[in-house]
């Protein structure tokens, strides 16, 4: 494995789909930094993985522990080139939209939009600076007006507002080297998709990765699937 010199940092890196993606780019020889709430276990995956990965302490409902861990992968690596946010959670299932409650979509919110919004906000400056980065939003099909449907709907509409920052976020960076897309990793066998999934965490993980490195000529404003665009 050749190293990159890029440096990404990946959110909820310490299980499911998030471990899948940080072990993918590592194996592409990319510094990856392993975004955990849990700092020994951010610190046991990078242990798994190998030098130079590193964990960072990163709630991304806390935005100083956001600010701080940013800083922190700035401060080792002197850089920051690919952000993959792919903490998420609150996935209310069974409940219908007519019967969701406050709580469940302010912290379905918290988590899936305000979190993600935080991390890009820290790192798209630094990415500003190197002139290329790359941002990539694990969403799901769920929020998505072509395919959702009518259960888990605090975490469907966080998901589609996601989608939305996405795309906001691609416009105002056209041009600036970074690229900013959207994906649904498909039906996984995580904590969230349970035994009966599809596909396994590295299968899930295939897309974020391939968004994560794209090149310079890839596409941005865009959601993915499976490494195809797919309707909002
Ligand atoms: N699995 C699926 O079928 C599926 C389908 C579509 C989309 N997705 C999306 O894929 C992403 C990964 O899901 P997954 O299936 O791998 O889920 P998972 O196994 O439940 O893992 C969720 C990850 O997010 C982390 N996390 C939760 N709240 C956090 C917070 N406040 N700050 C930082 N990290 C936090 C968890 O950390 P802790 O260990 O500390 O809880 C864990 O690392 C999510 O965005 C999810 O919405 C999954």
């Amino acid at each position: 494995m050749t190293p990159t010199g890029r440096v990404a940092l990946v959110t909820g890196a310490n299980r499911g789909i998030g471990r899948a993606i940080a072990a993918g780019l590592a194996a592409q020889g990319i510094v990856v930094a392993i975004g955990a709430r849990s700092p020994s276990a951010a610190d046991a995956v990078a242990a798994e993985l190998g030098a130079p990965s590193f964990g960072v302490r990163l709630d991304v409902t806390d935005a100083a522990s956001v600010e701080a861990a940013v800083a922190a992968v700035v401060e080792r690596t002197g850089r920051i080139d690919i952000v993959v946010n792919n903490a998420g959670g609150h996935y209310d299932s069974g409940v219908v939209p007519s019967g969701v409650s406050d709580a469940d979509v302010i912290d379905a919110i918290e988590i899936n939009l305000v979190g993600p919004w935080r991390v890009c906000r820290a790192a798209i400056p630094h990415m500003q600076r190197q002139g290329r980065g790359r941002i990539v939003n694990v969403s799901s099909r769920s929020g998505t007006f072509a395919s959702t449907w009518a259960d888990a709907p605090a975490y469907g509409v966080s998901k589609a507002a996601l989608n939305m920052m996405t795309f906001q976020l691609a416009k105002e960076l056209e041009g600036s080297g970074i690229l900013v897309n959207a994906c649904c990793p498909g039906w996984v066998r995580t904590d969230m998709g349970g035994l009966d999934a599809d596909k396994s965490p590295e299968e899930g993980a295939d897309t974020p990765i391939w968004l994560a490195t794209l090149p310079d000529d890839g596409p941005t404003g865009g959601m993915f699937g499976e490494r195809a665009r797919i309707d909002w």
